[in-house]
């Protein structure tokens, strides 16, 4: 069994455009959540090192919005396993300014939960890991369940 920690990260970035504007002249949420479904998918499928024909997305789940975004800045999006189930495995992506320090909240975070398919059934995928003891990590696995069970 692998420690989920080990399982890889991917980062994505973003330059905010005018194209990217809502009706505020701020970030648009339809691409802020294309760009986190983005990266959810592609964290998910370097930890399962699968086709893309072999993954679909079965959930977004608590995506926040907590600060506009304005145009012309870059956007780092971060995409973390955050649980291995049978068939499925859920992402945490968080989304931050390019030079945001350390203390300034992330504007978005998401959860995104993917299912290994195969002839358009789940299937199992195959990796094992063993629940996350890290305090952060476990609240992020638990988050998962706890959404599962709604
Ligand atoms: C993926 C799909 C084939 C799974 O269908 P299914 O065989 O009925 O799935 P199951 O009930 O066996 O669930 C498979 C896994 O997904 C999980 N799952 C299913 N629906 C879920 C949901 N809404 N939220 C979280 N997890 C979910 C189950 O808990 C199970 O996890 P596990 O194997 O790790 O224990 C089916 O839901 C599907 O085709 N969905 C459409 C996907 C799609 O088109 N996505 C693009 C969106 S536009």
């Amino acid at each position: 069994m692998k420690s989920i920690e080990t399982l890889p990260q991917v980062t994505a970035s973003h330059l905010v455009k005018s194209v990217d504007l809502n009706h505020h002249g701020t970030l648009y949420a339809g691409r802020m959540a294309e760009w986190v479904v983005e990266t959810g998918f592609m964290t998910a499928r370097s930890a399962l090192k699968c086709s893309p024909s072999n993954l679909v997305c079965v959930r977004l789940h608590g995506m926040s919005f907590r600060k506009s975004v304005q145009c012309g800045e870059t956007l780092v999006l971060k995409g973390q396993v955050a649980h291995v189930g049978r068939s499925s495995l859920s992402v945490r992506v968080v989304a931050n300014l390019i030079d945001a320090d350390d203390a300034t909240p992330y504007p978005t975070e998401g959860y995104l939960t993917f299912v290994y398919v195969v002839g358009g059934r789940a299937a199992p995928h195959g990796i094992d890991v063993v629940p996350p003891e890290s305090p952060e990590a476990r609240r992020w696995w638990d988050h998962i369940v706890n959404e599962r069970q709604r």
